[in-house]
């Protein structure tokens, strides 16, 4: 029925004419039966494209012959308002191309892994995610057996295999650094961690001179050895970091990045396939709202973000955290004592979150305060050492009231 070089789909859209007062305008939309179109006819005497006066569906033979009476009358399709259109079929087109696509970049990689699998050594599977073994090494964290590796962290782990930069960035113990330790320590890869917030130089992260005995010799900083031996590197508090440090890491943020050690003569330092690098923080990016909370953290620059894939990873939900407490403090945490801790502490974010509290509370200090807990058999003289004595007097009598609201004084 349809001319085959004619797509009529192709031609919805506004076409316009211009006249002595402004414009004429025809619009073509798809009209509810198959293969009929709506045409919208109206004038815009300059002030705007004026009311519908006609109203009409057409089928696709007799729009064809519209267009070309529109064509010599000098109607032109406008593209700023067509796109409007044309990005209606756009937008319900993208989603079902890009599922297919996945699924085949997907199913390529498959293939790619299956094919590695026989030259490779073993691996290890993490949530959905095959990791390849590391030759184990002195810096392997130990395994903690109650680490749960929840289903959004599926992600992070694919981008360790890629070898991909990862940032992540989320509030003091939200898991940033035990995500990555866990990873390592199930795939025996070894861990060095350099803190940003605190003294280290560009000395201990790159290397320098030192005399011994006589001899000038050369040390290998954090970034060079892990480079060479094919460590995985945490750049904890990277917002914290000095611009001397950033440098040297922009070096090797490109995944076969080379780290030139200019102290030393220029020596150049390869990655080992092996090598990792992550960093954390607690107030780049999304996290830039709560910079009030963590004094003397740097902005971070796009560009510099922009080499990282950057992960925002909050707290655990109730339900994973009571898990955890389980877990960890088996066999005497009981599931109806976790589900109120994990409760408790996610009121307590919640009051942070309002700026009602001004300290975080961490899945660690959750921890900390259920172990000793368990102790003391006291929920309160527990809170002491594991909460109060850590927040300021207005923050512990918050936190008193949240706990007061949960359990009931013991009869
Ligand atoms: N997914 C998890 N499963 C079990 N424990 C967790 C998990 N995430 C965090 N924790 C606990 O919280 C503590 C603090 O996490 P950490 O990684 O040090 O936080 P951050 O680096 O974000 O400050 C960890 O030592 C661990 O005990
Ligand atoms: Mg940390």
């Amino acid at each position: 029925m349809n001319a085959p070089d004619l797509p009529e789909d192709d031609n919805l859209g506004l076409y316009q004419h211009a006249t002595e007062a402004g414009a004429e305008w025809w619009r073509v939309s798809v009209a509810d039966r198959p293969e009929t179109y709506r045409l919208e006819h109206g004038v815009d005497n300059g002030s705007g494209p004026g009311p519908v006066d006609i109203d009409l569906v057409v089928d696709a033979e007799n729009l064809r012959a519209k267009l070309k009476k529109w064509r010599r009358e000098g109607f032109a399709i406008d593209t700023d308002s067509a796109s409007g259109e044309r990005s209606t079929a756009a937008r319900v087109a993208f989603m079902p191309q890009l599922q297919r696509a996945a699924a085949l970049a997907a199913a390529a990689k498959q293939r790619e892994a299956n094919g590695l699998d026989a030259g490779m050594g073993t691996t290890v599977r993490i949530g959905h995610v095959d990791v390849p073994c590391g030759a184990g090494h002195a810096l392997v964290p130990a395994v903690n057996p109650a680490y749960l590796f929840a289903e959004r962290f599926n992600d992070i782990v694919e981008d360790i295999v890629e070898n991909r930069r990862v940032m992540l960035i989320g509030h003091t113990g939200a898991g940033k650094t035990s995500l990555i330790e866990q990873v390592a320590a199930r795939s025996r890869h070894g861990v060095l961690r350099s803190n940003m917030n605190g003294q280290t130089t560009v000395g201990d992260f790159v290397g320098f001179w030192t005399v011994k005995g006589g001899e000038t010799l050369w040390v290998d900083g954090v970034l060079p050895t892990a480079m060479r031996e094919g460590l995985w590197l945490i750049v904890d508090e990277i917002d914290f970091a000095e611009p001397s440090i950033l440098a040297a890491l922009t070096a090797v943020l490109e995944p076969r990045g080379r780290l030139v050690l200019k102290e030393k003569g220029n020596e150049i330092v390869a990655p080992h396939p092996a090598f990792r690098l992550f960093a954390t923080a607690n107030a780049v990016g999304a996290m830039s709202q709560f910079r009030h909370l963590y004094q003397g953290a740097n902005l971070m620059n796009e560009a510099f973000l922009d080499r990282w894939r950057v992960y925002l990873l909050d707290y655990l939900t109730p339900a994973e955290e009571a898990n955890v407490l389980i877990s960890t403090l088996a066999p005497h945490m009981t599931r109806p004592l976790a589900t109120t801790l994990a409760a408790i502490a996610a009121d307590c974010r919640a009051a942070f979150a309002r700026e009602d509290l001004s300290s975080a509370f961490s899945t660690r200090r959750l921890l900390d305060w259920a172990e000793l807990m368990l102790r003391t058999g006291d929920p309160e003289r527990a809170a002491g050492p594991a909460i109060y004595s850590k927040v300021s007097p207005e923050d512990a009598a918050l936190i008193r009231g949240i706990v007061r609201h949960h359990i009931a004084p013991a009869a």
